[in-house]
């Protein structure tokens, strides 16, 4: 039998395949970050993952960076992911919430007129999804060293809301060219303190968020996502196989519950550099199919694989593969549609199809 439908441990926790769901912005909470109805259904709908890792949440408002994005931070955000976390058990599956604040990749409009914060006052590239519509993003303000020690508590704070909301752990977003990120970068990180510089001082955020999130929830509860050279959101680094192995170094012996690379395109084999130096459950996404991700497990390049889209328009993926058959397509125009059940939890399962 193909290792996909075999155990891995996911710290802590054994999950019952190797089947994770990828962490998915869909933009269905409301305009206070609470996620309802629709959002339980959907998380349920898939429950038969290995492992969810739920959307990017912000763990304090100033980390929202898109429309109807949930959060970790109030009564009502806490009590509706409840009910998620409620749900997915009772269906018997297993539930990381993805803890993204996204820095820079924000507006001021998103923030209650507030500007978008950074490790250094250097503008990107490209437009934000306002409520009103695209808009250029603007310049964010450089946090100050207090400060970066706020947002490092707003992560163990969130942590903390989210283990007493039920959820089996948290997963850093340290990819995409969200705030993690930015600090890790060469190029959105001009700091000269100590949260700047060298690899060392460009990764501290990173590492104490990390601990920070691990004193709530335990090390074992706590897994980390990055994807080098992904260059998403106007992210670059000089010497990114330098940054991301001194990472990966500093990640070892800690404990986590898991380490999650998705790659996307680059020449640069970084699951063959990263994997070694990691001693725990090393997963992979970023546009696998079933055949290639039972050749990573085969080939002992991974000990657990991720899906994103093909989750996002299969809820009972594992289901599928099992039998082999057909998928769903996944529906780009209502990835992050105005909260609508459309392409949300409407995508049939195979007994309904
Ligand atoms: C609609 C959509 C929203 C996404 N939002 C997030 C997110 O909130 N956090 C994150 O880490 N990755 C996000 N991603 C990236 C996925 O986690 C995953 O890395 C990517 O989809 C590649 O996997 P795939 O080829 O199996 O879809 C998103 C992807 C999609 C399709």
């Amino acid at each position: 039998m193909s290792q996909l439908f075999t155990p891995v441990r996911i710290g802590r926790h054994i999950a019952p395949n190797r089947l994770v769901m990828a962490p998915m912005t869909r933009s269905r909470a409301d305009a206070k970050g609470v996620p309802g109805d629709m959002t339980v259904t959907y998380y349920t709908q898939r429950a038969s993952a290995g492992l969810i890792i739920t959307e990017g949440v912000f763990p304090s408002a100033l980390g929202k960076g898109y429309v109807n994005t949930p959060g970790m931070e109030t009564e009502a955000q806490v009590a509706g992911w409840k009910r998620v976390t409620e749900a997915v058990h009772a269906r018997g599956g297993r539930i990381f919430m993805q803890l993204m604040h996204c820095g820079r990749i924000s507006h001021p409009s998103l923030l209650d007129g507030a500007t978008p914060v950074a490790p250094s006052a250097i503008k990107p590239e490209g437009q934000a999804w306002t409520p009103a519509g695209q808009a250029d993003f603007v310049t964010p303000r450089e946090l100050t060293l207090a400060e970066i020690a706020g947002v490092i508590d707003d992560y163990r704070q969130a942590t903390r809301r989210a283990i007493d909301a039920g959820f089996d752990g948290v997963e850093l977003h340290a990819a995409s060219g969200y705030l993690p990120e930015q600090f890790l970068s060469s190029a959105s990180n001009h700091r000269q303190d100590q949260y700047g510089g060298s690899v060392k001082g460009r990764a501290r955020f990173v590492l104490e968020a990390l601990a920070a999130m691990a004193a709530e929830a335990g090390a074992d509860r706590v897994g980390i996502k990055i994807s080098p050279e992904m260059n998403y959101n106007s992210i670059t680094d000089a010497a990114p196989q330098e940054t991301y192995t001194y990472l990966v170094d500093q990640l070892r012996g800690q404990g986590l519950a898991y380490l999650h690379v998705a790659l996307f395109g680059t020449t640069v084999d970084y699951h063959a550099m990263l994997r070694p130096r990691f001693d725990g459950t090393y997963l992979i996404g970023g546009g696998l199919t079933q055949d290639s991700a039972a050749a990573l497990l085969a080939d002992g390049k991974a000990d657990a694989t991720v899906f994103g889209s093909a989750f996002l328009a299969n809820p009972d993926l594992p289901e599928r593969f099992r039998q082999g058959a057909a998928l769903n397509a996944p529906d780009r125009n209502t990835f992050f549609a105005p909260p609508t059940a459309k392409g949300y939890i409407d995508y049939p399962a195979l007994a309904e199809a």
